[in-house]
């Protein structure tokens, strides 16, 4: 069975059983501070597993796009990358409505049952062998004490034999978005994909089969119920949640009998392309290229363009990683752009945005590509020269600041030329300097969600009134590319190619503190996409939500309407809350794109 296939099969089954499609949101979160890329399907939806009411409902259904890169050392072995798509349904609430139909969440029972019946059914779902299920449940952690028995009388009910249920200990069967937000026990789907069979395992051999990867992850019901506060359980959540994620690589890996995702269709065209054009046969440089060009296709048909913080050094780290896995198969220059438009004909019918920005995500890695092998060769030569007793970390440091290498870089030469780098000092060095670096990305990236604390509503109203003061000043082609708020301030990133006079800055401050002045109130409704459009709303996030949106307004036709906009919310329920608002600095991020950054005073 094709990918397309399954993901079709996921959507319409859930359908069937009252789940209303959504659409993948953007790789780049929105208005969340803490990471850097969506990194599951649950994502884009804690507002909602919250409390929030979701416009289409209770329970929702979805292909997500995802990025997670803290394993990128790992790509290269049969299950791991740092794209992929999470095939999820979710039930937000687990009350049933009045009527006890159609509409109302569900929790364990429906939840085990349905993961079930499409990886089991073969008319609707996926008609994998159930013999070669294996089942692992929460077994009880520090937080939560009692084992999830529940769950497991319900996977017995349908058939699984109680020895291939494993009950695990700790965290390994807990599942949090990290240090803050909805978190919950969770059951996963191991499938065995050895060609023989593995047959009945012991525990212990289970976790060994895992390591090996012949019995895989393919799907995890999360039973969200408890909220997670810097990294502590601090409660049960309103509602009982239910978040699951499987993995359209696995899936199709599993449907096609690989025993790794490289040989799926998803990557058989991309790694055909490589193959053609590669002079060495070395398997695991292969999978890194197909890996990293693949995810720096969808970073930047979502907008993401390479830089040296944040997002935007996650993407140049991927593509630079991937030059240099160019040169180690001995394949042309230039061979990236073209590899990218592989990646774009193979999804493009699924994520419309990649056939759009085409030729711009091809020059993106034709350009960061040149530009790397400009930074190699130089930084080579400096390289040959201070490598010859090992690498100081001030060395380490001038490769990165002045010779543009990467400390990655850096440790993976040195470990072909079997000497040491001094880590630990070039991190003493680079705080020393207080650049942004792999260093403050990567901990963002593992840093979880943020919450919705008061001033981050505050500063969540703020950016849509600088929005609209923006356009004002500015004109209608300023638009939101980005935004990133912590409980100190606000970081709004739009379109416009000039730097911003004195004078302009000062005036959209004026306009937004006008606005606070007047206490206007903010209020927001869910309406279909079509009608929020002819109304004007503004934002750039408008296949995000499907049918029915939310749009927050601020003002009313009492006062006048000063701004309306596709958002998830949270916001303040009047502009008097926010204090006084100030522009702390003004920048370029990349062509085309600049970046304020504000603050609220009391
Ligand atoms: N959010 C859960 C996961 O990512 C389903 O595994």
């Amino acid at each position: 069975m094709q990918s397309e296939e399954i993901r079709k099969r996921f959507l319409e089954f859930f359908k069937a059983r009252g789940h209303a499609i959504i659409p993948s949101a953007s790789l780049v979160p929105e208005n969340d501070p803490s990471v850097l890329f969506t990194t599951a399907g649950m994502q884009p939806l804690v507002p909602y597993l919250l409390g929030e009411p979701h416009p289409a409902g209770k329970r929702l259904v979805n292909v997500q796009k995802c990025v997670r890169t803290q394993d990128i050392d790992e790509v290269g072995d049969a299950t791991h990358d740092t794209f992929f798509e999470m095939l999820g349904n979710w039930s937000l609430g687990d009350k049933a409505a009045p009527d006890g139909v159609g509409e109302a969440g569900y929790f364990k029972e429906e939840t085990i049952k349905w993961s079930y019946e499409f990886l089991t059914s073969k008319e609707e779902g996926l008609g994998l062998d159930p013999s070669r299920l294996f089942i692992t449940v929460f077994g009880g952690n520090d937080s939560v004490k009692e084992a999830d028995e529940e769950s497991k009388k319900i996977w017995m009910s349908l058939g699984i034999p109680e020895h291939r249920i494993y009950i695990m200990e700790g965290d390994s069967n807990w599942w949090s978005p990290g240090d803050n937000g909805p978190c919950g026990p969770d059951t996963e789907m191991f499938y065995d994909v050895t060609e023989k069979g593995l047959g009945d395992l012991t525990k212990e051999a289970f976790k060994q089969a895992d390591k090996e990867q012949k019995a895989v992850e393919i799907w995890n019901d999360v039973f969200m119920e408890y909220e997670k506060k810097d990294g502590r359980i601090i409660g049960k959540l309103k509602n009982k949640n239910v978040d699951t994620g499987a993995g359209l690589e696995r899936l199709a890996m599993v449907m096609q009998g690989k025993d790794n995702i490289f040989e799926t269709d998803l990557f058989t065209p991309l790694m055909n392309a490589i193959d053609m054009r590669a002079a060495s046969q070395d398997l695991c440089a292969k999978r890194i290229v197909a890996d990293h060009i693949r995810t720096a296709v969808f970073m930047i048909a979502d907008g993401v363009l390479p830089s040296n913080t944040d997002r935007g050094y996650i993407l140049r780290r991927l593509i630079r990683r991937a030059v240099r896995y160019v040169d180690v198969l001995k394949m042309k220059e230039g061979t990236l752009a073209a590899l990218s438009d592989v990646v774009v004909l193979k999804y493009e019918s699924v994520y419309k945005n990649l056939s759009s920005e085409k030729e711009h995500i091809g020059q993106t890695i034709a350009d960061e590509s040149a530009k790397f092998r400009q930074t190699l060769e130089r930084g080579m030569k400096e390289f040959e020269k201070i490598s010859r007793h090992g690498i100081s970390g001030k060395e380490a440091f001038a490769l990165f600041s002045t010779y543009g290498f990467p400390l990655e870089l850096t440790l993976e030469l040195a470990v072909e030329q079997h000497i040491t780098v001094n880590k630990k000092e070039f991190e003493e060095e680079l705080k020393k300097h207080q650049v942004l670096s792999r260093a403050g990305a990567e901990q963002k990236f593992k840093g979880g969600l943020s919450g919705h604390g008061e001033m981050e509503t505050k500063y969540h109203t703020a950016t849509h009134l600088l929005h609209q003061a923006l356009r004002q000043v500015l004109g209608e082609h300023v638009i939101q590319k980005g935004s990133n708020i912590t409980p100190e301030r606000l970081r709004f990133d739009f379109s416009h190619s000039e730097k911003l006079t004195d004078e302009q800055k000062k005036k959209a401050e004026n306009i937004v503190n006008e606005q606070i002045k007047r206490a206007l109130p903010v209020s927001y409704e869910e309406l279909p996409i079509e009608e929020a459009r002819a109304r004007g709303a503004i934002g750039a996030f408008g296949d995000k939500y499907g049918e029915r949106v939310k749009v927050y307004t601020i003002g009313n036709d009492k006062t006048g309407i000063f701004s309306a906009e596709f958002c998830g919310g949270p916001h303040v329920k009047n502009t008097e809350e926010l204090g006084h608002f100030k522009i702390t600095k003004e920048e370029a991020v990349a062509q085309g794109i600049r970046r304020i950054k504000a603050l609220l005073e009391s």
